[in-house]
């Protein structure tokens, strides 16, 4: 009997054993590749922060990117939204990770998890949490027990969870890869010995997490043994790991830029992006990911900078809401599609290279089945016509000939057949006005006269020590007593303060005095203004507001914030000028704002207290006021824009949750925007940006579901500044326009995006010109009539694709020369 027992008992065992194994993936990797399960792969993967969506979205998002060719999704992990207290954790609604990873999972791909957990990411604080920075003693990625300890704690926590939920791939999860810390070695330097010590210690704790899947450290040349070092950039084609057995990966091609207050709209071309990665495999690359795929929306005070902007569009495939970003989108699925094709001879052939003359080199990557290869060149302006294994290839500027079987150009970067999409915002229902009621911050008078706060301290403090960052608004009060004999007394008198406040607002005795914002990063400034002062006692109330911690650089997390000083009132007598520094005065803080602090912003509490919100005299102009409007979700299912043109600066909430900071009144500067941009040559962030003398922001991403689609909605704003919310509108984001520029033996395939196509505006076969609004039929033209062929595959329809060619078109009547036959069409939808 008890024989029978054991052996039914073992049995079990056996079979867990063998379920267990059979679903587990083994990753590792040899100097040429990322192995699964024994083969060497190509990975194609895509940046995408779960919690910068709604995790409704995520299905449709992960589901685009397979659909656009990846196979792996990489994500950080925010550890500030995640441990708001410390040990206190949050994993609900779009920081649920765990249902993240599944989602990617269930559509089967893979995932790469960045746990830093210093992660930059334009993220508020680089994801530190700012409780850890006010703990004692305390200093950030380096040799510090209690940060080490901490972090520690946090890694350790998001490795079980992902253990629990079996996610790694070695238990059969999505999970191929996790990085430790962040590009560290872009400041290793500045830790002195310290700083590999530190580096060394995070390898070392990682490893004893046996995660059962490789880790990386992304920019940390000579990562210690057994991390594998990877690079980020706009290219790394150049780059070689120092390692000689890590494979070539890329964790970081950046798709386009983030946007800051005043800054222009970035936009990288997708001939260039498209370059950047067909050049990676060229020299040997394996694994590329972009950063970000679909960039998404800093809602809340996520938002890192200084300075960053609530749009985290970033001009990726996916744009903020989630529609695909064309050409951009469309152009790399095709390049996926044949770098998968050419999976084993890239990660297993002998590779050879040829100089062809002119900075173009021919690539062969060939095995004994198939040889693949590659033509690039990277001369910036000239065009070259090259002879390879006997065949003439045309290589245009700065491009990448992508040819699977080495006899035939499958692909070119710079030849671009994915059409355009102009995304427009729906004007077809009149939106609806909005019928606003407001009420005044609950000021203030006690604040900015009688200067009582919650607590008191000798001299100025630094605004993230008092306010662990709960408020973006901290004010500093004082008091001085200037009696007559006071040998500051002048008819010009003024406040004088050195200022790191990313805007402040200064008041003397209750009256405003002005404010100053930072322009051109000039986030250390002293701010000067005029004041009346009386004989006896002087109140001054100094409001610091901070946009985004600090997200960058070594020791970024004692960078100063808020007033630091010094302050002083200033005479000024003829020559002489007297000074008189507060700063050693007995200073009163007060954390936040009322308003914030009653919620205002929340329905409930808002109808709980039973404030006055007024329907009179609704202020166009006036600092520190709430404002509060009813309106109807826009009906179907587009995305949800909110136009905030008009207002000044503050935060907007949707029924309660926050969509993010806003700032429509802050332009960016007139100067730096081209009308065409040129793909060729190296690409930076400020090349090719448009949306100069703009507000850097205008619209606001309103998820779905923050939304009742029946019933009312509330939209709540909280003007710091002062703006006229008379203007603000409601709005869907559609596909309004498409245009494409096929060349001839393509397939071109046209689309509305979920609507039908209505009209066609321009097409013409042969060698016509211009850009996309103003295209123009050029000397010569196919014989048939290029829109009506066109009218009569799309138009009604949601989508068509047509072969580019003389025999859809007509042969072209006059000599087209010897430029190669395009078709141009403009569609409405
Ligand atoms: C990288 C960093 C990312 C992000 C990027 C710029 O250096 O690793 O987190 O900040 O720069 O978008």
């Amino acid at each position: 009997m008890k024989m029978k027992q054991f052996n039914l008992l073992s049995l079990f065992l056996i079979l867990i054993t063998f379920f267990g194994s059979a679903n587990s993936t083994i990753v590792s990797h040899d100097e040429r590749a990322i192995t699964i399960d024994g083969q060497r792969r190509i990975l194609l993967s895509g940046s995408i922060h779960y919690p910068r969506s709604t995790s409704d979205m995520w299905p449709d998002l992960i589901s685009k990117a397979k659909d656009g060719g990846l196979d792996t999704i990489e994500t950080y992990v925010f550890w500030n939204a995640h441990e708001p207290s410390r040990r206190q954790y949050d994993f609900s609604g779009n920081l649920d990770l765990v249902r993240f990873i599944k989602t990617i999972q269930s559509a089967g791909l893979y995932s790469v998890l960045r746990i830093g957990p210093y992660v930059c990411a334009e993220w508020n604080y680089g994801g530190f949490p700012v409780w850890l920075h006010n703990m004692p003693n305390m200093k950030f990625r380096t040799i510090n027990p209690g940060f080490m300890n901490e972090m520690q704690n946090f890694t350790t926590k998001i490795v079980n969870m992902m253990k629990e939920e079996s996610l790694f791939a070695s238990q059969g999860g999505p999970i191929i890869l996790a990085q430790i810390e962040n590009e560290y070695g872009n400041v290793i330097s500045s830790y002195g010995a310290e700083g590999k010590a530190y580096i060394d210690w995070c390898a070392n704790m990682a490893n004893s997490l046996d995660i059962g899947v490789p880790w990386i450290m992304c920019q940390q040349p000579h990562a210690p043994q057994p991390m594998i070092e990877t690079c980020n950039g706009f290219y790394c084609d150049q780059y070689k790991p120092s390692n000689p057995s890590s494979p070539k990966m890329w964790t970081e091609n950046w798709t386009g830029w983030f946007k800051n207050w005043g800054g222009k709209h970035p936009y990288r071309t997708a001939e260039d992006l498209a370059f950047s990665v067909a050049r990676f495999f060229q020299t040997g690359g394996t694994f590329q990911n972009y950063y970000m795929y679909h960039g998404g929306t800093n809602f809340g005070r996520v938002a890192g900078g200084p300075y960053i902007t609530t749009s985290y569009d970033y001009d990726a495939p996916l744009d903020e809401y989630g529609n695909l970003n064309q050409p951009k989108w469309g152009h790399l699925k095709q390049l996926h599609t044949l770098l998968k094709s050419m999976e084993k001879p890239l990660t297993y052939g002998n590779i050879s290279t040829i100089d062809l003359g002119n900075s173009v080199t021919a690539t062969v990557y060939s095995t004994n089945e198939k040889s693949s290869c590659f033509i690039g060149n990277v001369n910036a302006t000239a065009d070259a016509l090259v002879n390879f294994k006997g065949k003439d290839y045309n290589v245009p500027a700065w491009s990448v000939s992508v040819l699977p079987d080495c006899d035939k150009e499958a692909y070119n970067t710079a030849r671009v057949n994915t059409q355009t999409s102009i995304i427009t915002e729906d004007s077809c229902d009149e939106p609806e006005k909005l019928k606003w009621t407001w009420r005044p911050e609950f000021t203030t008078q006690k604040t900015i006269l009688k200067g009582s706060g919650d607590l008191i301290a000798k001299g100025l403090v630094d605004q993230k020590d008092v306010t662990n960052d709960a408020s973006d608004y901290l004010w500093y009060m004082t008091r001085v007593h200037l009696d007559k004999k006071d040998p500051i007394w002048s008819r010009n008198m003024s406040l004088r303060v050195h200022s790191n406040a990313h805007v402040l607002h200064a008041y003397v005795n209750g009256k405003y005095v002005g404010n100053q914002i930072v322009r051109d990063n000039k986030f250390d400034y002293r701010f000067e203004k005029k004041v009346n002062l009386v004989h006896g006692t002087n109140h001054l109330a100094l409001l610091s507001v901070s946009v985004g911690l600090q997200n960058y650089g070594p020791f970024f997390e004692s960078g100063p914030t808020g007033i630091n000083g010094p302050v002083k009132l200033v005479g000024y007598k003829g020559d002489e000028t007297v000074e008189k520094d507060l700063s050693k005065h007995q200073w009163d803080y007060k954390i936040g704002l009322n308003g914030f602090n009653n919620k205002l912003f929340s329905l409930k509490s808002a109808n709980h207290h039973q404030l006055k919100w007024s329907t009179e005299k609704l202020p166009a102009d006036r600092m520190l006021s709430w404002y509060k409007a009813n309106f109807k979700a826009p009906l179907g299912k587009d995305p949800v824009i909110v136009d905030l043109n008009g207002l000044g600066k503050g935060e907007v909430w949707i029924n309660g949750q926050s969509i993010g900071r806003y700032w429509p009144s802050f332009n960016s500067s007139e100067d730096g925007c081209t009308e065409e941009c040129d793909y060729r040559g190296e690409y930076g962030s400020d090349k090719c940006a448009f949306m100069c003398g703009k507000p850097t922001q205008r619209w606001y991403h309103v998820p779905r579901s923050f939304l009742n689609d029946k019933g009312h909605n509330t939209i709540t704003l909280f003007e710091e500044m002062g703006g006229d919310p008379s203007m603000v509108k409601f709005k869907t984001v559609v596909t309004g326009r498409v245009c494409a520029k096929a060349h001839e033996h393509n397939k071109v395939e046209l689309s509305c995006n979920n609507r039908p196509i209505s009209a066609v505006k321009f097409a013409s076969f042969g060698n016509p010109s211009g850009l996309c609004g103003s295209f123009a039929a050029g000397t010569c033209e196919g014989a048939k009539d290029a829109a009506k062929i066109v009218a009569k595959e799309c138009v009604g329809k949601l989508n068509c694709t047509m072969n580019v060619s003389s025999h859809k078109f007509g042969s072209t009547n006059l000599d087209c020369g010897d430029s190669p036959k395009r078709l141009f069409v403009e569609l409405e939808c």
